[in-house]
């Protein structure tokens, strides 16, 4: 018989049920055909706000994600200086497991110059990776920067990840980045429909991205 393809679904819910819902996955497994060999694992996923406790957590997910410290060294020295719109974590059976941080940029044009969020940098601990835990970081983080009235979000990444959650290329809206990286890499998505129609010019982060 073929090996069971077993398929792993996060559940994503906020602290205050994450229990409840653990002893219900616990009590009532997904009813699964004799025949099949296809297996769906339900998982509970906190995504929360990081707080004080987490910090070394997270500087652990972002060396082992990314096979180095740089990452956790830009991460922690934007917290010293509070220069972070979000920072959210993502726990499974009590462990940090991976990291998402928003930052501010500016976008600057010969005119003017507009705030926007920068979202990264994004880290999965190898051993938990695609089972959706960074989609769930994503979604959650693009759905409070929403909520908190933010417009637009711009990323410096894997090309073939973020499309799937709306991400075109910046030049779409004529947007470039400050640093010279491959055009593909460099994403942009408006949280607000036509927020970015009428701007153009060069998107601006932090400078503890600059100094990594
Ligand atoms: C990128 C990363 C955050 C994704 O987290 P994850 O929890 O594994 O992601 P998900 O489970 O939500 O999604 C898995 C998908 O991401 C894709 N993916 C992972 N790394 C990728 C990469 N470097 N380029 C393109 N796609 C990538 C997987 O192929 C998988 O695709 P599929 O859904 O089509 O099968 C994680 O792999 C990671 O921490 N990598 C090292 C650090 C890093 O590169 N961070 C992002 C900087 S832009």
């Amino acid at each position: 018989m073929a090996a069971a393809v077993v398929v792993e679904v996060a559940v994503v819910v906020e602290v205050a049920l994450a229990d409840t819902l653990k002893a219900i996955i616990a009590h009532a497994p997904i009813p699964r055909h004799k025949t099949s060999n296809l297996r769906i694992e339900l998982f509970v996923l906190i995504i929360r706000q990081e707080t004080p406790e987490d910090i070394a957590a997270i500087g652990y997910v972002n060396e082992q994600a990314f096979g180095g410290t740089a990452e956790a060294d830009i991460v922690e020295k934007l917290r010293i200086r509070q220069a972070f719109i979000l920072s959210l974590v993502a726990i499974d059976s009590d462990q940090v497991v991976g990291h998402i941080l928003f930052t501010p940029v500016t976008i600057q044009s010969e005119s003017s110059s507009l705030t926007a969020v920068g979202l990264g940098p994004l880290a999965v601990l190898p051993s938990h990776q695609s089972r959706g835990i960074g989609a769930s970081l994503v979604s959650a983080g693009l759905e409070k920067c929403h909520q908190a009235g933010h417009k637009a979000v711009v990323v410096l990444g894997h090309p073939d990840y973020y499309p799937r959650f709306g991400f075109v290329p910046a030049r779409t809206f004529n947007l470039k980045c400050e640093y010279p990286v491959p055009e593909e890499a460099f994403m942009a998505l408006e949280l607000s429909k036509g927020a970015l129609a009428n701007i153009s010019g060069t998107v601006k982060y932090q400078p503890e991205f600059q100094d990594a």
